[in-house]
């Protein structure tokens, strides 16, 4: 058992932001086994009292929260950041399918996923949902690397088998093949998850998407990811593809594929018959706002979603996205709201920002109470912030008169400087 005595930020069962300015932190192995988690939270007068004697770090100045949840990124990507194009199907074409093509090589995709994993940590984040590329090794070498640092990590084996050049296209029957036997060999290994993971519906035959939906049908506690509704020109695509389905995200539905743990990247383009669908099906939406920005795809509607009360979070979506940080996205979401607001008056707060982007996009992947929040009972993953990391971000931090001005500060002015250190929960003591 050990303690930290830091400002500690977590969130109750509400989404509401709870936050003790002198806090203390009790991490520990709870009896069931499993990894370290949190014992005991909130002000250190009332905390210190039933832990006598526990070590304790002090880290006075720091703000202590949940390691950050990414709810769709593609770590072979990392390298394709900031590749403008006119919009999603030509930057697919020129820039990100050449690139996962090169992971065909599983030294690269080692070498890839190693990066990658050092630079979400140095960000903060600590869980992400993660597509590789359609080579099995791609997921081979993701999960390898996860397992080696102890992360909560999802991902899987982009499912292809169409519109795809040589080097990422798959073939069908293999490619369902190869799905069920990464998801035999990685999934509920330590705190690794799979994600069945078509593409997107153009990019997929009718029979490789009903493969998947037999799959998911098959494992119900392994997550889906996909893409939904991002740009116009890859719907009206999909509609062509997909005559017989009432609109985009439904071909998905028609092939079993929307359900609990079923996570859609961007969901832009939708009508309220679509947001019912995603809700009566329980499947989730990742925002992804600087990968909307960036390829010109439109505004995530968030009086939509909220209207209609389906889940989200947010999304860094490297690389379409142009940055790994949370701060950066939450910004980022922040615009895309106000862009909305001016036809529906709703603003984003801080605190709402920051729920998105950790126990709201845990509860969205299905793992509210596991990660992103720091109640008793989560897992100890989480980040020790340091608002005095820039000149700047310490004068503002400093005369910020209540928590929204704090939160507020952090999410505009801060990045990867803020993150002074991230904490992986240690592994079961055996
Ligand atoms: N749609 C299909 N593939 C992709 C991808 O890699 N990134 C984004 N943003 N959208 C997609
Ligand atoms: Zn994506």
């Amino acid at each position: 058992m050990k303690a930290y005595r830091a400002s500690i930020l977590r969130f109750d069962d509400h989404g509401q932001a709870v936050f003790d300015k002198d806090g203390l932190l009790v991490v520990g192995f709870a009896a069931g086994g499993g990894c370290e988690r949190v014992l005991a939270v909130g002000p250190r007068d009332t905390v210190a009292p039933q832990f006598p004697g526990i070590p304790t770090e002090e880290l006075a100045g720091r703000i202590i929260a949940p390691g950050f949840v990414d709810l769709h990124v593609h770590y072979p990507q990392i390298d394709v950041i900031g590749s403008p194009a006119e919009g999603l199907l030509p930057w697919l074409e020129n820039y990100t399918f050449p690139q996962e093509s090169r992971f065909t090589d599983p030294a690269h995709a080692q070498a890839v996923a190693q990066f990658f994993m050092t630079e979400l940590l140095r960000n903060g984040v600590t869980t992400a949902l993660t597509f590789a590329t359609s080579h099995p090794a791609s997921v081979d070498a993701f999960f390898t690397e996860a397992r080696r640092r102890r992360m909560r990590m999802i991902g899987g084996k982009v499912l292809q088998d169409r519109h795809s050049p040589d080097g990422v296209r798959d073939e069908t029957e293999q490619s369902l093949i190869d799905t069920e036997a990464l998801i035999g060999r990685w999934h509920g290994v330590d705190r690794l998850g799979y994600a069945i993971t078509p593409r997107f519906a153009p990019s997929c035959s009718a029979a490789q998407l009903r493969g998947a939906g037999e799959l998911a049908a098959r494992y119900p506690e392994v997550w889906i990811q996909s893409h939904v509704a991002e740009n116009r020109d890859e719907i009206a695509w999909a509609r062509e593809l997909f005559p017989q389905a009432r609109s985009y995200l439904a071909v998905y539905d028609d092939f079993g594929l929307m359900r609990r743990r079923a996570i859609y990247a961007h969901c832009i383009h939708f009508d309220d018959a679509d947001r019912a669908l995603m809700r009566d099906t329980g499947a989730a939406a990742a925002v992804s706002p600087t990968s909307n920005l960036f390829l010109g795809s439109g505004f995530f509607d968030y009086a939509g979603a909220e209207r209609t009360g389906f889940a989200y979070g947010l999304a860094s979506d490297v690389g379409g996205g142009t940055s790994l940080s949370p701060f950066r996205t939450m910004l980022a979401a922040y615009y895309v709201g106000r862009e909305g607001q001016t036809k529906t008056g709703i603003s984003l707060s801080p605190q709402h920002l920051w729920w998105q982007h950790t126990a709201g996009a845990a509860q969205a992947l299905g793992l509210g109470g596991v990660v992103g929040n720091l109640q008793p009972g989560c897992e100890a993953d989480f980040v020790v912030l340091q608002p005095r990391c820039t000149a700047l971000l310490e004068r503002r931090t400093a005369s910020a008169r209540d928590l929204d001005e704090l939160l507020f500060a952090m999410i505009v002015l801060g990045d990867d400087r803020l993150v002074e250190r991230t904490v992986i929960a240690a592994g079961a003591a055996s």
